[in-house]
């Protein structure tokens, strides 16, 4: 038997096409080499593949001893090492039911109103024909909603200082210290690991501070980090200051860019196509003016432009299992150390699942749910995003909150989807006019 499935040869110019133009090259290689494909990436073999039903065999094989954590190394700095992003096997799933709770149900729809409010802050002060950069706008709102779900803040001086404090980390993160740990030095104390380091310093002892006061009063609240400080493995230990540190680390930072991203392409998309935001908007309109986070959040049509968006315009485009052990994958005989690579944005492009792909309709999820692997922009199995439901939630909530308080012009043409760290983003990040308020 074959050991690994056909694909081009030079490593070099594999990485380098890859990285450029992400999707193009996919589609490409697919083509030629057919499905599954060889990879030889600079960060070692991947084989993909955008074939549901081997993505299904995937993502349905529970053995914890097969697939491990991949291509997540290079965010060790950022995240540190006990987090589910980091973690493998039994001591993965045992933590990724601690962090689960708070991000589904009731624990979730509780953080509704602070969404909204989230969604006002972000947009405030705009006037009538002043121009905005949706993204920028839209990470704001992301930060202030996970920094106040994860700290249950309130006061504008707190939640201001929090996101100051993961903003400059990020900023500082640039991605040539995490994807190569030989310039993670500081000669004389100086250059851009030292200036990382110390923005990383900072929010540790904010987060820290927050780790100690919960821990000596915890007392009627409900916000994740609360949850966490309360939470209990099955043994009856609880997680250490360390440990929270590092899981709140991940959750500020892939809990809102991610979200940012999405709602950046909504908002081009809706804009993009007027017949489409006219029926949002009246979909919006119909509502009672008092109507609140879950009535927003329940609006059909919403919510099947925001599926359709994440279809359209998959924000992570691939995910990773890396083969802690050798294994049979569609006929071939792969090595430990290779990685599988469902192909997302592949899949979501296929028109034999999605007719003429490209094209933006909403209805396509009106009244429908997806096969899940056929359907997959939060990944699948048993590490499918944490995060899901939290972010479909809010972004529901926040495009609804947008289209009934403000009206925008779209002042981009057609927009490139960019690699932006670890998501793809609409290239310049989306450029509106407020054109009146509501
Ligand atoms: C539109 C928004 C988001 C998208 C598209 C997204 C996408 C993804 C994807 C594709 C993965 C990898 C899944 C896999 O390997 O199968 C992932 C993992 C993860 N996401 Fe998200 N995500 C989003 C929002 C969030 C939010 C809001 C949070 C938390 C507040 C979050 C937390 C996580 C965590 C902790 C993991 C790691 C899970 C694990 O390794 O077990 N994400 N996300």
């Amino acid at each position: 038997m074959a050991k690994l499935p056909p694909g081009p040869r030079s490593m070099l110019l594999t990485t380098i096409r890859v990285a450029r133009t992400p999707t193009e090259a996919l589609l490409r290689y697919r083509e030629r080499y057919g499905d599954p494909f060889f990879l030889p990436m600079g960060n070692g073999p991947i084989v993909a593949t955008a074939q549901p039903a081997l993505i299904k065999e995937m993502f349905a094989n529970r053995d914890a001893t097969l697939y491990g954590s991949f291509g997540f190394e290079s965010t060790r700095a950022l995240v540190g090492d006990h987090t589910v992003l980091m973690m493998n096997g039994a001591e993965h799933k045992r933590e990724r039911k601690l962090l689960t709770p708070p991000f589904h149900g009731d624990r979730m729809r509780a953080y509704g109103e602070v969404m909204i409010e989230a969604t006002r802050a972000a947009f405030a002060g705009l006037g009538v024909g002043e121009e905005l950069n949706a993204l920028e706008r839209t990470t704001r709102l992301s930060l202030e909603a996970i920094v106040r779900a994860v700290f249950g803040y309130s006061e504008r001086a707190e939640i201001t200082a929090a996101q100051d404090a993961v903003r400059a980390t990020l900023r500082a993160a640039k991605p040539f210290l995490l994807f190569s740990p030989k310039t993670q030095v500081a000669p004389f104390g100086l250059g851009p690991w030292a200036t990382f380091q110390k923005h990383s310093r900072a929010l540790d002892e904010l987060l820290y501070e927050q780790i100690k006061r919960t821990r000596a009063d915890n007392e009627g609240r409900e916000d994740i980090l609360a949850l966490l400080v309360r939470a209990r493995y099955e043994d009856g230990g609880g997680m250490s200051d360390g440990n929270i540190r590092d899981e709140l680390r991940t959750l500020l930072t892939a809990g809102h860019e991610t979200t940012a991203v999405s709602l950046a392409w909504t908002l081009y998309a809706l804009h993009r196509h007027p017949e489409l935001l006219a029926r949002a908007r009246a979909e919006v309109d119909a509502l009672d003016e008092d109507a609140g986070p879950q009535e927003l959040a329940r609006l059909p049509f919403v919510g099947a432009v925001i599926d359709e968006t994440l279809r359209r315009y998959p924000i992570v485009d691939v995910v990773f299992r890396k083969l802690l052990r050798p294994t049979t994958f569609a006929g071939y005989e792969l090595p430990a150390g290779v990685t599988l690579c469902p192909a997302i944005v592949l899949v979501h492009r296929d028109p034999s699942i999605y007719p003429d792909p490209l094209r933006f309709d909403p209805e396509r999820f009106m009244g429908k749910k997806p096969r899940p692997h056929e359907y997959l922009p939060f990944g699948g199995g048993n590490r499918r995003c944490i995060g899901a439901a939290f972010s479909l939630y809010e972004s529901r909530i926040a495009i609804a909150t947008l289209l009934r308080d403000f009206e925008f012009e779209l002042l981009d043409g057609e927009l490139p989807a960019v690699r932006k760290n670890i998501v793809l983003a609409p290239k310049g990040g989306v450029r509106l006019r407020l054109r009146a308020r509501r």
